[in-house]
């Protein structure tokens, strides 16, 4: 018997009020990249560019979401999935990043909302999914500390016109991650690179989370306001005080740098001595604006990384050790699959005091997935739900806060630089017809959820 049959994870184990849902992103699934007025996004334009992304897949069509949600929301309530997180694209509805309103968007968000809500599923916003506007760019995007205000002007347009039926609000997703990924590496949009670039996108992002949040707090008195931090759990590769040392300046990084300041630390420079430059971007009266009491904290749990210390790497001194060369069992991301790292990250996310409420926004895994027959036969995407569902268990368990889950993703979809190569969903994407099949890590998840 394989362990599907035998999972003894029944949903009222996790409590009543626990919340299960599902994730996606905009630029991920829409496609219409210009229908109906939408201004170009920065990876619109970074898609666009040859090289960028694996075998130059775009996001042209992606899931063709614009079209087709709904027929993807009635698979929602199909699979017995109460709660739906999915973002709005700024340049949809703010063609240039600014006024004027593009009213063609607003009427598109809100048929998905009307349509969520008809279904009987509650929709959860994240207003910032890495889809800045191009303009905005143009003008230093989030280098530019002007970013704050394009940012809050933005949020109180969506509250504005989504508020009254939207209660659940996620600000930022993965600032740790689009930050770096896409100022200093130059490998996600809008690749652009370097130290400076970096500490100042970060300060701007960090003041754009709390200044968002203060603006839907005012216009939306009984939001329900989170934000969304991707978090891997941290390991030395051997017990070598230097690799300890390694270790630690990785965790502050990756887990620390962005969350701190919002919860009223300031940013760990101590632990990551780097970080002392940003001082040079900090103006007078900042320190008092980066926090907010935010009402969850979404994190983002995937796998765990295996830190040593190499002089080599600049400012952070280590490097990690790639789950390939550790000869663990991994995702087509390339990362481990580690179900306890989830664990690891609940027990030390619960250590700070001023985090009232922690939802797992996103776990999930890319596997090289076919149809059969009409079946996709994804026994290792259920197995990896299944075990970090029993992680989660454990934590509840010992008393830690952790309120919900919601799997990445729906659907197979555009998975930035790796394009779509790799495939999150519940659901299969034939990405030439369309035509969405059920997997059965979607039909396990159905059946747990009823
Ligand atoms: C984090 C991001 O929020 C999401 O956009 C991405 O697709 C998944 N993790 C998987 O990499």
């Amino acid at each position: 018997m394989n362990k599907v049959e035998n999972s003894f994870l029944n949903k009222n184990q996790f409590g009543e009020d626990f919340l299960w849902g599902v994730s996606t992103a905009a630029f991920q699934i829409e496609g219409a990249h210009d229908a109906d007025g939408k201004g170009s996004s920065i990876w619109d334009v970074f898609t666009s560019q040859k090289g960028k992304i694996k075998n130059d897949h775009h996001a042209v069509t992606a899931c063709d979401f614009y079209n087709s949600y709904q027929t993807d929301i009635d698979l929602i309530r199909e699979l017995n999935i109460p709660n739906f997180r999915f973002s709005i694209s700024w340049p949809r509805i703010m063609p240039t990043g600014v006024h004027p309103v593009n009213q063609a968007g607003i009427d598109y968000y809100n048929k998905i909302i009307d349509s969520l809500l008809e279904s009987g599923i509650e929709p959860w916003i994240t207003l910032y999914h890495w889809d800045l506007p191009h303009a905005l760019e143009l003008k230093g995007g989030w280098t530019n500390r002007e970013s704050v205000t394009w940012f809050s002007d933005y949020v109180a347009v969506c509250a504005h016109y989504f508020g009254d039926r939207v209660k659940n609000w996620m600000v930022i997703n993965e600032p740790s991650v689009f930050t770096g990924a896409g100022y200093f590496l130059g490998i996600h949009a809008p690749g652009k690179k370097g130290i400076s670039n970096y500490l100042k996108a970060m300060h701007h992002v960090t003041l754009a989370t709390a200044k968002g949040a203060k603006v839907l707090r005012n216009a939306i008195p009984d939001a329900n306001i989170g934000t969304t931090f991707s978090c891997t759990h941290i390991e030395p590769a051997t017990q070598n005080a230097k690799d300890i040392e390694a270790a630690k300046r990785v965790d502050t990084l990756l887990n620390r740098t962005f969350i701190e300041p919002i919860l009223g630390l300031g940013y760990p420079q101590k632990d990551l001595p780097v970080l002392k430059k940003l001082n040079n971007y900090i103006l007078e009266d900042d320190l008092n604006n980066l926090d907010f009491h935010f009402d969850f904290i979404g994190l983002q749990c995937y796998t765990r990384e295996v830190v040593k210390s190499s002089l080599l790497i600049p400012y952070i001194g280590a490097e990690l050790v790639s789950a390939d060369k550790r000869n663990v069992i991994s995702t087509e991301m390339g990362w481990e699959v580690y179900p306890p790292a989830l664990y690891h990250v609940l027990k030390k996310f619960n250590e700070y005091k001023g985090i009232k409420k922690i939802i797992i926004t996103e776990n999930g895994a890319a596997f090289a997935d076919t149809v059969t027959n009409g079946k996709v036969f994804d026994i290792k995407r259920t197995h990896y739900i299944q075990d970090h569902l029993e992680q989660i268990l454990k934590a509840k368990e010992e008393g830690l806060n952790v309120e919900g889950y919601f799997v990445w993703s729906l659907t197979d979809n555009f998975e930035w630089a790796e394009g779509y190569n790799a495939r999150f969903g519940l659901i299969h994407v034939d990405f030439n017809t369309q035509k969405r099949t059920i997997k059965n890590s979607g039909l396990w998840f159905k059946d747990f959820l009823s």
